[in-house]
């Protein structure tokens, strides 16, 4: 009988444990959704950098058919056309090749772009040739595509490189940044810099802050920012942090800013609202922040994994924001439906350009 009820209650907890996954897939489907159909409003051409990678080849497949992009699957022609019929896929995919010697006029570009940055003429054929990230960054800046997808393969570093050199930022930002979407249950959580910015000052920080609130309202959510730190307004006071205090006077003094934000605050005073409401009842926020801003990259980027391992979190992202083009870098390992959701977001984003 303890057996029974053993595996009963195992059963139990299993039909829980699906619910709640359904629950959670349920909000970041949700989410999703609104950004899926944003894109397919509007389809825009998305350069693939890796377009010779089978998964790459499959997203470009998914996107077309669903209508959320127009995929470029940069790469060679034949190995591109081959693995599709391989894997089995029916479609006539947009190819551009960097080696078939239409492209004089990418090089000459990157020449111009990058020649008092110690890039010679033929090192600039070389590049276009050679590294699909400096072709499609290229491809984007010249405005043969509207967006950049990358990171399957390469170290993330090395995919992010190229596209900060040619595309670079936008006219209102000098920094890009990282930033994950988690989704929970019943909430949201935007997190960032996640994957870019190592040691940020205020001003960085504040910068992070609102281009990844105006992300957020693409979702169709409304931000609520908390600086993050291990202290909570000045319980400790160091350089450490000064400069999430600072960034969230920066952001609190600045005229542009009308979503709420404070700091510098610890994580559970940022998400708890009896913390909010009690103890700190004087902060900016009244609810629950849903958009957390991480000190330094070691806190971002082990803050969302953690979130995503432990909290149970569906993460979708790394999206850059501050670009002057929409460009995401994906980590090795994102699946097929990664590379889709990214695209629908370059997409909603080259939308409003
Ligand atoms: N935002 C915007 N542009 C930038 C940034 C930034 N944060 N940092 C550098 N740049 C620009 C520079 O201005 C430069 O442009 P220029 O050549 O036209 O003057 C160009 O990018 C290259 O800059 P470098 O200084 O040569 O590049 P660096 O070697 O510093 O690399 C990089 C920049 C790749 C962003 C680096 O800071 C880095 O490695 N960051 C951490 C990435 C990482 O490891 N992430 C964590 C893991 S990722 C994960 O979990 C997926």
């Amino acid at each position: 009988a303890a057996m029974t009820s053993g595996a009963a209650r195992e059963r139990l907890d299993m039909n829980e444990y699906r619910e709640r996954l359904e629950a959670r897939l349920g909000k970041s489907r949700e989410m999703m959704r609104v950004v899926l159909n944003k894109a397919k409003s509007d389809p825009k051409r998305v350069a693939l950098a890796e377009g010779s990678n089978e998964k790459m080849i499959r997203a470009a497949y998914q996107m077309q058919e669903e209508g959320i992009a127009e995929p470029i699957l940069v790469g060679k022609t034949t190995t591109i056309l081959r693995k599709a019929e391989e894997l089995g896929l029916d479609f006539d995919p947009t190819i551009a090749n960097p080696r078939d010697g239409e492209w004089d006029h990418y090089a000459e570009r990157l020449y111009e772009l990058r020649q008092r940055k110690g890039v010679t003429q033929s090192e600039a054929e070389e590049l276009v040739r050679r590294d699909s990230n400096y072709f499609a960054s290229v491809m984007v800046e010249v405005g043969d595509a509207d967006a950049m997808l990358t990171g399957l393969t390469h170290h993330y570093p090395s995919a992010l490189r190229p596209p900060l050199q040619i595309i670079g930022t936008a006219e209102d930002a000098n920094y890009a940044a990282g930033v994950y979407m988690m989704t929970f249950k019943n909430r949201v959580v935007f997190c960032a810099d996640t994957t870019v910015n190592l040691d940020p000052d205020e001003e960085i920080l504040a910068e992070i802050t609102k281009h990844t609130a105006e992300l957020a309202r693409q979702f169709n959510v409304e931000p609520r920012a908390a600086l993050l730190s291990y202290s909570n307004f000045g319980s400790v006071t160091n350089e450490g942090t000064r400069k999430p205090r600072d960034a969230a006077a920066l952001l609190q003094d600045d005229p542009d800013v009308d979503f709420p934000v404070d700091g510098e605050m610890q994580a559970d005073t940022a998400l708890v609202e009896d913390i909010l409401e009690g103890t700190y009842d004087f902060a900016e926020l009244d609810e629950p922040a849903n958009l957390l801003v991480f000190p330094n990259l070691e806190a971002g980027n082990i803050g969302y994994k953690l979130l995503q391992r432990l909290g149970g979190a569906e993460a979708i992202g790394p999206m850059l924001v501050g670009m002057d083009k929409p460009v995401h870098v994906l980590q090795r390992g994102d699946e097929v439906k990664d590379i889709v959701n990214l695209a629908a977001t370059a997409v909603v984003d080259a939308q409003e350009e």
